[in-house]
């Protein structure tokens, strides 16, 4: 009886996650000077527009199955010139109505990898809650613009605000001192975050996790002993 109840929660709780397995995206949009056409799994992207590049990009890392989009850019390029002659449509017959603006909600600066002082990582700069997309992010290091950033096209969110994230690659130095700024249309001077390698380096790695490990390891093995222990007297006992 005590087995069937398990096995009844076991399988609710498989029902209620594959209701929400997997989420499928797909966003077309412009602005004047802008557009985006994009393919989203689970919060990934899959396939965009890259219209300054005039092609399609499938960002998704060599480890996953490659999926084809035959015809998409072309499709792309045409949803966009719809869309910005809806655009001018829509703005004449609604050029009273406001344009709602939301500043990003939330933007963190973290690595990708855990601090190695001398080893290659990324930074992010995650930026989201806002309204209308895009962002634009800059970064200095040590007080000096530097240039070879990447952004992601404007990522949907449930709430109809948009997620972007801009990535630096860096080499962690003790001392260097980096920053993202973000600039938003509701935003009157750009949001700051800042990254302070020698706070978050960690010139020596391998001790404390090995050391946790170890701890963490006689603590197990000496439970189950003791757990044997009890295991084979209570067994003599009856
Ligand atoms: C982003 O940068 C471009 C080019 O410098 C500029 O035209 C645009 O207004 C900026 N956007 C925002 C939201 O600040």
């Amino acid at each position: 009886m005590k087995m069937k109840g398990l096995l009844l929660f076991l399988s609710c709780v498989l029902c209620v996650s594959a209701d929400v397995l997997h989420e499928d995206s797909y966003i077309s949009g412009c602005s004047d000077s802008d557009g985006e056409d994009m393919y989203g799994l689970d919060g990934e992207e899959v396939w965009y527009a890259d219209f300054n590049k005039q092609t399609g990009v499938e960002p998704l890392p060599d480890f996953a199955d490659p999926i084809d989009f035959p015809g998409h850019y072309e499709s792309a390029v045409a949803n966009l010139q719809v869309c910005r002659s809806n655009l001018k449509t829509r703005r004449d017959a609604m050029k009273d109505i406001p344009l709602e603006h939301d500043a990003p909600s939330a933007v963190m600066i973290y690595t990708r990898d855990e601090v190695e002082f001398g080893e290659k990582n990324t930074l992010i700069c995650h930026v989201t809650g806002f309204y209308p997309a895009p962002v634009n992010v800059s970064w200095t290091k040590n007080q000096q613009k530097v240039t070879g950033s990447s952004i992601n096209v404007p990522y949907p969110n449930k709430d109809g605000t948009f997620t972007q994230i801009s990535r630096l690659q860096f080499i962690p130095q003790q001392g260097d001192i980096y920053s993202c700024a973000v600039e938003h249309l509701a935003l009157t001077k750009p949001e700051t975050r800042l990254y302070d390698v020698k706070a978050s380096g960690q010139s020596d790695p391998g001790v404390g996790p090995a050391a946790f490990c170890g701890v963490g390891l006689t603590v197990g093995l000496l439970g189950v002993a003791a757990g044997t222990f009890f295991l084979i007297k209570g067994n003599e006992c009856s």
